[in-house]
């Protein structure tokens, strides 16, 4: 496959910059006119920001796993589209041609049908990192049925919660998933998430662990089961359902600062040419190289970067299920040296936590197939950058760091890979089609360099949010309402002399823990949950290795018990409302939360005490109990 599209130099990367911000249309027209369209779409682009209202290639038909898979089967259907590599570096690795991989989504788009789902149905899926993870979000997309993946770490409450909300009609999950030493049973969490459930109509469960599950009569059905059938009726083929351009592709649910996470809808085609124009330039694919993401499917960068995006480039995408530190802390290394992989794609917390262990595990492995190394999640700190290009990368490979979001769909601001420079710790320059600007908090854009502000995004991009799911207008609250004609990120960031842009982390109460989003409002419902707690407000610090750390002030009753295990308990009651992501690192119990006459929590306070910066507090007159202060300080951990 070529990409006709793909920027090769710093001088191309500015005329296609200034081209796509000053004529989106005739930017985008000649690179959507590479993909595999029904019927060719009338307008590229209608927007407004207010309502909000964006349409890209509108009246366009096409069906996405046709431009993932079948256009890429005349040419390359001998290439391996995914590369499976086993939690148990034992366990012989699974490898799926382009063929093959048809092959199994069509006859799993076979069982979703047999099941009776349709287009428009919500799928929830929920899954440990198998192959059969990403045959089942593309069998839902054949099908045109919406898919919702949801990490294989949430508990059950968080999936009920999510099922509700997209009043899911079907289910595909595992018996359990492998993950390190554990084996998480991933079917009984779906059955205590199914009580009370009055949507879900089947559950699909494949085999992976073989671990005991209950089967409830007329609702769950094997994978493999059904399966046979569809291969008794002779492996029916099922043409991919026509869809427009416009129609929902998935939901993907991410915490905000409310309670509540919300079900980010990304619809088909924007979603599709965002995906495969920013793996294609970011990383600079070439065809033949080995794509390794370590992000879980579970979370938009999985979507995006090992299903959507490579495999719409014909690319080669290597899908591990296990983790970076099992068996030992060489485990990634030595996957890089198994598959000589070309480009490696992770997490700052996974790079300091490999730090951590020293360079042992580095010795003696073959790196040298390495060309891109890359970051996602939060901000790179400046050490692990550098740890990340000298062992890693040994000084060859560039490092793209690239800012984004579940709601932008794929990168929207990073260096280009051999194009355009790096520079540690910024995400640097936007890519085309992405307008950012700086906004103050009175409302006016900050022009100029080395300023600081909320990061903003002035007109739409292929990959945009189009909605909240079932909830339009929390979407346009959260994104488009905070500043006028603008999509609001939730992000502070500065912009040095040369126009380079360095995210420095969230403005709103939205924590980054591990690279994971977690709203500090659904930890803090988590912990009220028990019986013990009176109020707590949650609040990051600052954590060598995750990034920021969950610190959490609670009010207890001290009639409930022992505090030392009342605090196990509530850090339990979390992992159990929410799942062990976002387990409480510390928590402090106080007599009184610092509040506003108003009874507003005074987080930035709690915040400078978590971080411990308590030289200045900052203005406390206006707490309704200022001597407050000195007894949380007493008592900081
Ligand atoms: O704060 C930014 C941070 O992660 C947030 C988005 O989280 P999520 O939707 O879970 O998506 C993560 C993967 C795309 C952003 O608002 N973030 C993401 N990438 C970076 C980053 N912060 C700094 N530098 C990055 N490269």
């Amino acid at each position: 496959m070529s990409y006709p599209y793909q920027i090769k130099t710093l001088e191309d990367y500015k005329k296609d910059y200034n081209k796509s911000i000053s004529d989106p249309e005739s930017f985008w027209t000649p690179i959507a006119e590479t993909f595999t369209w029904r019927k060719k779409w009338d307008k590229v682009l209608d927007w407004n920001f207010k309502d909000p209202k964006i349409s890209w290639f509108s009246g366009g038909k096409l069906n996405i796993t046709e431009n993932c898979i079948d256009r890429h089967l005349e040419k390359n259907s001998n290439t391996p589209a995914i590369i499976w590599e086993s939690n148990d570096p034992e366990e012989h690795h699974r490898v799926l041609t382009y063929k093959e991989l048809h092959f199994k989504v069509v006859q799993f788009a076979n069982v979703l049908r047999n099941n009776g789902a349709k287009k428009g149905d919500r799928i929830c899926i929920y899954m440990g990192m198998i192959p059969e993870l990403a045959i089942a979000t593309l069998a839902c997309a054949r099908i045109g049925a919406i898919h919702s993946v949801i990490f294989g770490g949430f508990s059950a409450q968080a999936i009920a919660d999510r099922l509700d909300d997209a009043k899911a009609e079907f289910i595909i999950t595992c018996d359990g998933a492998f993950r390190g030493t554990k084996d998480i049973p991933l079917k009984s969490v779906i059955d205590d998430a199914l009580v009370g459930n009055h949507t879900v109509k089947k559950v699909i469960v494949c085999t992976r662990t073989r671990t005991p599950v209950s089967m409830i009569k007329g609702r769950d059905v094997w994978w493999e089961d059904e399966i046979k059938k569809v291969e008794t009726h002779g492996n029916p083929d099922l043409p991919a359902e026509e869809m427009d351009a416009e129609d929902m592709l998935f939901i993907l649910y991410t915490s905000g600062s409310t309670g509540k996470p919300k079900g980010v809808v990304h619809t088909t085609a924007g979603y599709m040419i965002w995906t495969n124009y920013t793996f294609v330039n970011v990383f600079q694919y070439q065809p033949g190289q080995v794509h390794f993401c370590t992000a879980d499917i579970g979370w938009i960068t999985g979507h995006s970067y090992i299903i959507y995006g490579p495999l719409s480039a014909g690319a080669t995408a290597l899908m591990f299920e296990g983790l970076p530190t099992s068996p030992d802390a060489g485990r990634f290394w030595d996957i890089v040296e198994k598959y000589k992989v070309n480009i490696l794609y992770t997490a700052p917390t996974a790079i300091r936590s490999l730090m951590a262990y020293g360079n042992d595990y580095i010795n003696g492995k073959d790196l040298s197939s390495l060309k891109v190394l890359g970051s996602v999640g939060e901000p790179i700190n400046e050490e692990a950058w550098n740890w990340y290009n000298v062992n890693i990368g040994k000084e060859k490979c560039p490092i793209v760091d690239t800012w984004w979001q579940t709601e932008t769909g794929g990168v929207m601001i990073s260096n280009l890979a051999n194009v355009t420079p790096a520079k540690p710790s910024f995400a640097t320059l936007p890519l085309p089609g992405i307008l950012p600007c700086l906004m103050d908090e009175n409302g006016s854009e900050i022009e100029g360099n080395n300023v600081n502000g909320n990061l903003c995004i002035k007109m739409p991009w292929p990959g945009i949010i189009r909605t909240t799911y079932g909830d339009h207008e929390r979407c346009k609250q959260t994104y488009f309402s905070a500043y006028e004609n603008k999509y609001f990120t939730g992000d502070g960031c500065m912009r040095d002399s040369e126009g380079n842009y360095r995210i420095t982390g969230r403005v709103d109460d939205v924590l980054n823990v591990s690279g994971h989003r977690i709203g500090t409002a659904e930890v803090e419902n988590a912990i009220n949950m028990h019986a013990g707690v009176i109020e707590s407000a949650v609040v990051g610090y600052p954590h060598d290795i995750k990034g920021q750390a969950i610190y959490a002030y609670v009010i207890y009753d001290g009639s409930h018990g022992d505090s030392n295990l009342s605090k196990q308990d509530i850090i339990q009651t979390v992992s159990r409302i929410i799942g062990p992501i976002a387990k409480p690192d510390k928590i402090q119990f106080v007599p009184g939360l610092p509040k506003t006459r108003s009874g507003k929590i005074m987080r930035r306070i709690l915040r400078k005490i978590a971080e411990g910066d308590v030289t200045n507090l900052g203005d406390t007159s206006t707490l309704i109990d200022p001597a407050l202060i000195e007894l949380i300080l007493e008592g900081k951990l």
